[in-house]
């Protein structure tokens, strides 16, 4: 390595940018959780929402501004005043505030979404920049779809935007439609040609359309960029962002090349990666890299034989780098509380007294009904509480029979208003007959698009983990939940899905309040 590494910043979007992944929605206490799990990883931005789109996004962005230290804490708002002084207003309890402005500048774009000519772009951005500026220190703005934009107009777009006092010009490849060697030359040419280039911090957004999201941002890394915006588990719109954990690890694995540093605590990766994982919903490919089940996994002969002979024979990482601290240790209904508490926290989960009891209690019913728990069972336990809906509906009763396909079930529900609900329905066997008998008794009709079940560890006697996805009123719902009895996960994933229905239905009715003054504010500047 060269002279001292340069710093490069993680700008972390998953709860703006991974949220609007279908079916990701998060609700706040579930944000909080991710936003605090964020800030001990390290990152150095969360971009925590976008608070000018909905109550609920307004009041997310202002929870974690008011209640996760660490980082700075980052809004997004379009180029007018209302979004701007909305998304002030919610990050106004943070120590540490970002503005993040953009506004889309391609041909395309301008021609089809905005209807504006460049000269009104250049207008708009400069005024949206000075005023966010009179209302926080650090501005970020993006001109959406850059890596599409005319280069000369990019240029023009981002001098603009320095002059108007950005502190970081970010360059989103918005539609994942760049290559590495093209993007490099877009950064070189704008390092280049835009005068005041070196009083901002140039940063990269990339999408992963074709898949080259972690190459174009490492590529913009080298040809200057100093902060990378990414996601955990590379969630995000379409195909996803750029992976986090992906573009950490290889800064990390190949620092000589990068010179470059991060100030990530990567032995975080793993647990936030499953973390983020459980409450969105999003599985994890098994081959994904860095975090997926089988990046450190070795099956064939030779590797096996090499690895034994020295782990760098076929390993680039170590797994405990990235927080991975797999054992075959075993616990069991005679485990305590102390050896509990040292495998959770070996899993690398941190959990407060109550939390800890919370999950103790569940481990000692689980260990009554398994022999023997392993490490899937206790990450199971811990992340089930992190990752469900609490919404208004519970279950108190399931009540199965089947003989072949046709079954009947009876579930009682307890609602948080009090009512107490008893329903039974006839079903292709007792999974659907549940889910008929759920969605008559709260009247909320889904289309089912995927029911799946997979084992969580090892045994005969596994515990089942079951997602649901369902789609209402055109948009996807997830539920997932764990059980050694699959019947009951399924059931109580699919309850999941419901509640979630009931909380959006909750965040639209705000939604449609603030739509009037929103819009007529719109036109402001
Ligand atoms: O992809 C994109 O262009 C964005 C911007 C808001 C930065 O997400
Ligand atoms: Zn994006």
């Amino acid at each position: 390595m060269g002279a001292d590494p340069d710093r490069v910043l993680i700008f972390d979007t998953t709860l703006r940018d991974g949220e609007q992944s279908p079916g990701c929605t998060m609700t706040l206490p579930e944000k909080l959780r991710v936003a605090r799990a964020l800030a001990d990883l390290g990152v150095d931005v969360i971009e925590a929402g976008f608070p000018a789109a909905s109550r609920g996004d307004f009041e997310a962005v202002n929870a974690v501004a008011a209640q996760v230290g660490g980082a700075t804490i980052c809004g997004l708002a379009r180029c007018n005043f209302e979004d701007i002084e909305q998304c002030a207003r919610a990050l106004q309890p943070a120590a540490r505030r970002r503005i993040h402005l953009f506004l889309a500048t391609s041909a395309i774009h301008r021609q089809y979404k905005l209807n504006m000519a460049q000269e009104e772009i250049l207008r708009l951005a400069t005024a949206s920049i000075s005023r966010a500026r009179e209302l926080c220190d650090d501005v970020e703005f993006s001109p959406e779809d850059a890596s599409r934009t005319e280069l000369e107009f990019l240029a023009q777009v981002v001098e603009t935007a320095v002059a108007a006092g950005a502190t970081t010009v970010n360059i989103p490849d918005t539609v994942g439609y760049t290559v590495p060697d093209e993007f490099a030359e877009l950064f070189r040419y704008l390092r280049k040609n835009v005068r005041g280039i070196e009083r901002v911090r140039l940063s990269v957004h990339c999408h992963d359309d074709l898949g080259m999201a972690v190459a174009n941002s490492l590529t913009a890394v080298v040809a200057g960029a100093r902060q990378v915006e990414c996601t955990v588990n590379g969630i995000g719109e379409r195909a996803g962002n750029c992976s986090l954990e992906e573009v950490v690890m290889a800064l990390k694995t190949r620092a000589a090349f990068f010179n470059v540093a991060t100030g990530i605590n990567t032995s975080r990766l793993y647990p936030t990666s499953r973390l983020v994982s459980s409450i969105t919903g999003m599985p994890i490919p098994r081959n994904k890299a860095v975090v997926g089940e089988n990046a450190f996994a070795h099956e064939s002969g030779i590797h096996q034989h090499g690895m034994l002979k020295h782990h760098s024979t076929y390993e680039i990482m170590n797994p405990e780098e990235v927080g991975l601290a797999r054992s075959h240790l075993v616990l069991g209904k005679h485990s305590g509380r102390h050896a509990f508490r040292q495998r959770v926290q070996a899993l690398g989960f941190e959990l407060d007294e109550a939390e800890l009891s919370r999950v103790f209690e569940d481990f000692k019913a689980l260990a009554d009904r398994k022999k023997e728990l392993f490490d899937g069972d206790i990450e199971a336990l811990v992340l089930r509480d992190a990752g469900s809906a609490s919404g208004p509906w519970t279950l108190e009763e399931l009540v199965t029979e089947a003989r072949n396909a046709d079954a009947q079930a009876s579930v009682r529900l307890r609602h948080r208003d009090g009512r107490v609900l008893t329903q039974d329905a006839r079903g292709d066997g007792p999974v659907d007959a549940a889910f008929k008998a759920i969605e008559a008794a709260t009247g909320i009709a889904v289309v089912l698009s995927k029911f799946e079940v997979h084992a969580v560890s090892e045994g005969e006697d596994a515990q089942g983990e079951a997602r649901v996805y369902a789609e209402h009123n055109a948009r996807t719902y997830r539920g997932a939940s764990v059980s050694t009895n699959i019947v009951e996960s399924g059931t109580r994933a699919f309850l999941e899905v419901i509640n979630r229905i009931e909380l959006a239905r909750g965040g639209a009715r705000q939604r449609d309040e603030r739509a009037a003054p929103a819009a007529a504010a719109a036109a402001a500047v």
